[in-house]
């Protein structure tokens, strides 16, 4: 009896996203066969996670997404992670494994916490108001921000670098955002949150900020953010952990003996 209670029942595996029959594979309701031939595959990542297929606009910035988050060269944490796995002499599984996990607050998790920032400000005045909003709403959310946090000596997610002054990537997509007149109203409060942090304490958008908004104006789920950015980086991941098995010592040094201070 007891061996009854540890059997799969068949119906208990839900899913809307592929439905396997033999020799047929139907995704979000399209046969994979007409998928192949037919859609991009930004196009086809939208289609897997929102269930349907993004219109033209929709299509072209969301393509602009996924290539914004391809690559930052060997200075994330999780790319450092990609290359000192690879090293051991670990398979690429193990190094992009690896990689993922040192997503954190500051590296890749920045984008989740700035999209549920972003929604929960434009949802509340929405409750209040079933119009729209307007500027001056957008303003006055901005300024509730920066006093939450900045005010209160908290980084804002999605705001500052490590390297760059202006990250090149949140600048251009931000300029793409203006300049095609993509702007909902999560785009239009970061972009008022960056005016105002940036008269106080030169800060502008990173690449989480940007990407946050513009996920959240395509209806995006925060919980979906970090998954965007895995999707979008994972190319990059890969060919770091390659170019480190095909071009360096196998188990090199990735510091010396005089780079460690001794505490003890
Ligand atoms: C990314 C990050 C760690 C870079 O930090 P950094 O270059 O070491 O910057 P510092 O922590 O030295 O901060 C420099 C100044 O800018 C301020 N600052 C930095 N990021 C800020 C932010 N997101 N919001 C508000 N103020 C910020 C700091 O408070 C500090 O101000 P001060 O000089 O008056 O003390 C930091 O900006 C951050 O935590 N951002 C939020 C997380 C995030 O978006 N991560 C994704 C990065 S792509």
């Amino acid at each position: 009896m007891q061996e009854n209670n540890f059997k799969l029942n068949p119906k208990s595996l839900k899913t809307a996203v592929t439905r396997v029959e033999k020799d047929k594979i139907v995704t979000r309701g399209y046969n994979q066969r007409d998928l192949i031939e037919k859609i991009r595959f930004s196009d086809m990542v939208f289609l897997i996670l929102k269930g349907r297929v993004p219109s033209l606009k929709e299509s072209k910035i969301f393509n602009y997404v996924l290539v914004s988050f391809c690559d930052h060269g060997v200075t994330p944490p999780s790319t450092q992670t990609a290359r000192l796995i690879t090293s051991s002499g670990s398979p690429i599984n193990s190094a992009i494994a690896g990689a993922l996990l040192s997503f954190g607050n500051k590296h890749a998790g920045a984008i989740e916490k700035a999209m549920e920032l972003y929604q929960s400000k434009i949802d509340s005045i929405h409750l209040i108001n079933d119009r729209g909003i307007d500027n001056k709403q957008i303003a006055s959310l901005a300024i509730e921000i920066y006093n939450e946090y900045v005010v209160k000596g908290k980084k804002i997610p999605g705001f500052g670098h490590r390297y760059h002054d202006v990250d090149p990537r949140a600048d251009k997509l931000m300029e793409i955002a203006v300049d095609n007149g993509y702007l909902g109203p999560h785009i239009k409060l970061a972009l008022a949150l960056q005016d105002l942090v940036y008269s106080k304490k030169h800060i502008k958008l990173n690449v989480d900020g940007a990407n946050a908004a513009i996920l959240s104006d395509l209806g995006f789920d925060p919980e979906l953010g970090t998954g965007v950015f895995m999707i979008g980086r994972l190319p990059g991941l890969i060919a770091h952990s390659y170019e480190e098995r095909m071009d360096e010592d196998e188990f090199r040094r990735f510091c010396d003996l005089d780079d460690v201070e001794y505490m003890g």
